[in-house]
């Protein structure tokens, strides 16, 4: 499916939030079996991380949650996207499994811990088109058009092998990121995309531009964008 994807716009970050909150639990109920949820940090995913988690009867027990990639920081730094998500999304939940990043041992060890735990999950080391490894992949894009931690220039880009990486340089810690296999290995991708200053690039990203990391993935299954006004420039 081509980047472009659907676009819905939506009023505002706090609308944006609700629908995007709808839509996967939508997801989660219409599943059969596991219910593989990959999940973003940053800023703009937290409101709907908060409305996820007051919804109602939702089949949490044959959910699992992992986490698109990681600050390379302890758990509980004001930095990890872990503690954004346990703070915001896994209070008073109790998913079937929670897959955090682990940011003991090096980058490279955590990378390689994360991707054996995938090819466990998945059952199997060689991802299959159509058998995708996660049923939803919720990202974000920075306005350099990164998603997840594919960071303009750093050698990740080039990594179609791997299915998890580690980015050392590029922000001011190192991270650690699924690649485009693994991240183009989804039925569903949602990316939430908020605010004025993401105008430029949204349009940039969606029309495919390779200047810009988030615009070279080529997913396997469905692409929704799910912006704001402000973003959309409507
Ligand atoms: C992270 C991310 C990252 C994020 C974008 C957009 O750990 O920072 O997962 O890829 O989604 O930077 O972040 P915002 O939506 O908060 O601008």
């Amino acid at each position: 499916m081509s980047i472009a994807g659907r676009i819905e716009v939506v009023k505002d970050l706090e609308t944006l939030s609700v629908q995007a909150a709808e839509l996967i639990a939508d997801h989660m109920r219409e599943s059969e079996g596991p219910f593989r949820l990959a999940l973003s940090g940053g800023n703009t995913p937290r409101g709907c991380y908060h409305h996820l988690a007051r919804l109602h009867q939702l089949p949490w027990d044959k959910v699992e949650v992992y986490l698109g990639d990681e600050r390379f920081v302890p758990p509980d730094h004001p930095h990890s996207n872990y503690r954004m998500i346990r703070e915001t999304l896994l209070k008073n939940i109790a998913p079937r499994g929670v897959f955090a990043i682990p940011t003991d041992g090096t980058p490279q060890q955590t990378a390689h811990a994360y991707e054996e735990m995938l090819r466990q999950q998945y059952g199997g080391s060689v991802l299959v088109a159509g058998q995708p490894l996660f049923n939803l992949q919720l990202l974000g894009l920075g306005e350099d058009g990164h998603t997840a931690s594919l960071i303009p220039g750093q050698p990740v880009l080039q990594d179609h092998t791997h299915w998890v990486a580690a980015v050392p340089e590029g922000r001011d810690e190192p991270r650690i990121t699924l690649t485009y296999p693994a991240l183009e290995s989804s039925r569903l991708i949602l990316f939430l995309v908020s605010g004025a200053a993401k105008r430029d690039v949204l349009t940039r990203v969606r029309a495919g531009d390779p200047a810009f990391p988030a615009a070279r993935l080529r997913p396997q299954g469905e692409v929704v964008w799910l912006v704001d006004r402000a973003a959309a420039g409507a």
